[in-house]
């Protein structure tokens, strides 16, 4: 009887730490989310070439050799451009959630 008790709550306990490895494995960005983000980049970005708008162009940003400010164009850097802004882009730290930043690099990933 006890046995069968204790069999019980490991099992719960091992389909909670299960959901919640899957559910963190979904968080890390989401292209599809990303690209509705985007929206409010697109009056300065186009997403479909390099050509410059407002701001550059962020088609294939991920494999250029660097940034307007110099910077190569890993993860880390794009997103504090994001943040940041400057030099006529404004910063979305404030103004993007974590998740909608997530989504947002996943979808520039893309390009
Ligand atoms: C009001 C216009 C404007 C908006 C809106 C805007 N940007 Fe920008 N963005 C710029 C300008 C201008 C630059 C060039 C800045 C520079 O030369 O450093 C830039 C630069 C960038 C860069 C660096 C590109 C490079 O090659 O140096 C990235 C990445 C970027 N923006 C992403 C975004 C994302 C993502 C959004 C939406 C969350 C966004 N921008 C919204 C104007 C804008």
């Amino acid at each position: 009887m006890k046995i069968s008790r204790i069999l019980a709550c490991c099992g719960a306990i091992a389909l909670v730490s299960g959901l919640t490895l899957a559910g963190q494995k979904d968080k890390k960005g989401d292209a599809e989310k990303g690209k509705e983000v985007f929206q409010q980049c697109a009056v300065c970005h186009n997403a479909d070439s390099t050509e410059k708008k407002m701001g550059p162009g962020l088609k294939g940003l991920f494999s250029r050799e660097k940034m307007n400010n110099g910077k190569k164009p890993t993860e880390a850097n794009v997103r504090e451009k994001i943040d940041e802004g400057g030099q006529g882009m404004p910063a979305y730290k404030e103004m993007l959630s974590d998740e909608e930043k997530d989504d947002l690099v996943a979808y520039l990933k893309t390009l």
